[in-house]
């Protein structure tokens, strides 16, 4: 994407949502993106270039620059919203993408092509050898995952994350325990319970289908507290930040994790 390098964050989005001309990069059907993210269209992109333009700004910020050469996973790429947006400043062959659900990589491999995408099982390992990735991002996944597999992953990140590497993980916030979405309030229950719970550190996770492929045992709501993280992975990454007020549209919280260096 070298005939874009030179863009300014405004003009890349611009050019990604086809403003001025038609976009460079398609879109799935609103179906699609709604039943992925929520929202579609600009909208969707614009919570993209958010999330993008912060983990830019947690990358520099942690000594980790992105360059050409940076290595990046998205880890639970889906139609590759966030990705296509890396690739203004690094080249296609050094970004990854993986999901678990094919139907999605279909789209990214049509719409986001030459990217490297791989489909993987809901549990580790990832099929990459170890020390590969500056950055390994996660954007709303870690939010859906029940404790044992999002350790499972964490503790695959620390494999395959370089020395000094990143990881850039959001979950729910503690408001999601009082939502007013009924399905996911029917499925929290008692607000004050789960409140409690979180505020002792535990890692709160309600079982529920999203929809997708995913059984009920790989997939839900998950609200993780700082002192979970700070208790658990700290024992494979150390933890270096949590997020939470990043964007003017309120994303999902960020914990920022960062491998040692050897
Ligand atoms: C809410 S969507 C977010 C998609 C994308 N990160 C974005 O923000 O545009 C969650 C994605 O995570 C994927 N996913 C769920 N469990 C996963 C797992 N165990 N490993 C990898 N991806 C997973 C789903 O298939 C889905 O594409």
């Amino acid at each position: 994407m070298t005939a874009f390098v030179q863009q300014t964050d405004e003009q890349w989005f611009n050019t990604l949502i086809g403003r001025d001309r038609a976009p460079i990069f398609g879109l799935p059907d609103a179906r699609t993106q709604r039943g992925t993210v929520g929202k579609d269209g600009e909208d969707a992109l614009n919570d993209a270039l958010m999330f993008w333009q912060f983990i830019r700004r947690i990358a520099a910020a942690e000594g980790k620059t992105i360059t050409s050469s940076s290595k990046i996973l998205d880890f639970g790429v889906s139609w590759a919203r966030i990705l296509r947006f890396f690739l203004r400043d690094t080249p296609a062959q050094n970004l990854y993408g993986v999901d678990v659900e094919d139907r999605f990589l279909e789209h990214a491999r049509r719409d986001v092509p030459s990217v490297n995408y791989s489909l993987i099982s809901p549990e580790p390992p990832l099929p990459f050898e170890s020390n590969k990735f500056d950055i390994i991002y996660a954007f709303s996944v870690f939010s859906h995952l029940p404790q044992r597999i999002a350790d499972g992953w964490v503790t695959e990140f620390a494999r395959v994350l370089k020395p000094d590497g990143i990881a850039c993980l959001t979950t729910r916030p503690r408001a999601h325990l009082r939502t007013k979405t009924e399905l996911y309030a029917k499925a929290i229950g008692n607000p004050a319970e789960a409140e409690a719970r979180y505020d002792r550190g535990e890692f709160v996770f309600y079982p529920l289908h999203g929809g997708g492929d995913l059984a009920e045992s790989h997939y839900g709501e998950a609200i993780i507290p700082r002192a979970y993280v700070e208790k658990e992975w700290s024992r494979h990454l150390t933890v270096r930040g949590f997020y939470e007020n990043y964007s003017p549209s309120y994303l999902q919280p960020c914990f920022v994790l960062k491998k040692r260096a050897t």
